[in-house]
């Protein structure tokens, strides 16, 4: 029987048993992470990455933040689990916290960002319910995860192959385009879903407006605006939720990622007046809200109000900007583009940037990119200038090899 701990076992041993026994669903690199501190990250055989995506954008806080390990361990020795069924003081004290630091609706907690769409799907639907309002207008090109519903939700053909049929009443309009949100709109029409951002969509930023516009035809026409918070949301576009840049408040908000830390949580928030539909028994997570993520995701909410975090966010960014803007003006016509919101960071080349994650990878620098020609960064709060200065100057180094002809 196996029971070499990760740690313990090279990283050719832990390939091999994925190899046998883990499920190919993923590409990933053949690299096997052990401990990570900050933006550090260590594999088995001891070498040190920097770390420019920490967690797919969970570790909003680096690896192992210290006041999140603290209060698990302390939390670990009190009480693991406990349902649904019981009041648990964790649970409250988080929901009253996201409330306070959003538009005051109440909390279903769950265990990620497909499962609060999930919840923030059925909230709709069951709220239009009664005026046979069922559809959900949603924006191509975006991502709102992998179970079916989300998954229909996430307009974007390639990832429904094979999976078909989708889960009907779903309806898809280009992003950062209000006009066809009206005309999609009729009267079966129960919520517009949208991210502020869109993340995995190539870190897409509307134009300024776009949610303000969404805002008031969701109030003109009788239909809910639902926010898809998983990757903008807890702090990392320098407030809270991404969607306080231009004060349009959603009906209902999803909220998952960097929500507790690193350790799996997602939130749905819903005005009260909307969630007062969801009665006992229609729907439920037996993980959702359970004492070790709350503990988790309030150390994340005092971490970065202690730290003011939600300020350094928007240096952070800045910093980004600054060496992006050095390299492109080396290479205009490979840097098409440079989109910054806090620590929400796409890096626009003219061309396929495969080749980047690879090339920093080798020298030890940790980063992502997604949509072909889009680098993504989803650095922590908690990087220090100096992290971020080296980790560019391997940028700066590698890109120019992308100018070499294809
Ligand atoms: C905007 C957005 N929504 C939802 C999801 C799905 O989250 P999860 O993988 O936790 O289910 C993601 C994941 O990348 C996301 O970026």
């Amino acid at each position: 029987m196996p029971t070499t701990t990760p740690d313990l076992a090279t990283t050719h041993d832990t390939i091999a048993r994925f190899e046998r026994f883990v499920i190919g669903n993923y590409r990933r690199f053949p690299v096997c992470l052990v401990r990570g501190e900050g933006s550090e990250i260590w594999d088995a055989e001891g070498n040190c990455y920097l770390d420019f995506f920490p967690g797919w954008g969970c570790n909003l806080l680096g690896h192992c933040p210290p006041r999140i390990v603290e209060a698990v361990r302390e939390q670990v020795g009190m009480l693991i689990h406990v349902p649904n069924t019981w009041y648990m003081g964790p649970q409250g004290d988080l929901a009253q916290a996201l409330s306070e630091r959003s538009f005051g609706g109440q909390c279903f907690f769950c265990n990620s960002g497909a499962e609060a769409n999930e919840a923030a799907i059925k909230l709709a639907r069951a709220h239009g319910h009664a005026q046979g309002r069922f559809k959900i207008i949603t924006m191509e090109g975006g991502f709102h995860g992998r179970t079916y519903a989300s998954l229909t939700a996430t307009a974007q053909p390639k990832y429904h192959v094979g999976f078909e049929p989708m889960v009907p009443g779903f309806e898809y309009v280009p992003y950062d385009d209000l006009e066809a949100v009206t005309r999609a709109i009729d009267d079966q029409t129960a919520a517009v879903m949208v991210e502020p951002i869109q993340g995995e969509g190539g870190v897409r930023m509307p134009s300024p407006g776009y949610l303000a516009g969404l805002r008031r035809i969701c109030d003109e026409q009788g239909v809910l605006l639902i926010l898809d918070e998983v990757q903008t949301g807890m702090g990392r576009t320098g407030t809270w939720f991404a969607y306080e840049h231009e004060g349009a408040t959603p009906d209902i908000l999803t909220c998952a990622k960097a929500l507790a830390g690193g350790v799996a949580a997602g939130v749905m928030i819903a005005r009260p007046e909307v969630a007062a539909v969801l009665k006992p028994g229609m729907h439920a997570s037996t993980f959702g809200g359970n004492p070790i993520a709350c503990r988790a995701a309030l150390a994340a909410v005092e971490t970065i109000e202690a730290e003011g975090l939600l300020e350094r966010a928007i240096a952070i960014g800045e910093r980004f900007r600054g060496h992006f803007e050095r390299i492109r003006s080396r290479h205009p016509a490979l840097v098409r583009d440079i989109r910054v919101k806090g620590v929400m960071i796409g890096l626009e080349l003219d061309r396929d940037a495969t080749f980047v994650v690879d090339a920093c990878l080798k020298r030890g620098l940790l980063v992502n990119v997604t949509h072909g020609n889009v680098i993504r960064l989803l650095p922590a709060l908690t990087i220090r200038d100096d992290q971020i200065d080296h980790g560019c100057s391997i940028l700066a180094d590698v890109l120019p090899s992308a100018s070499l002809p294809n």
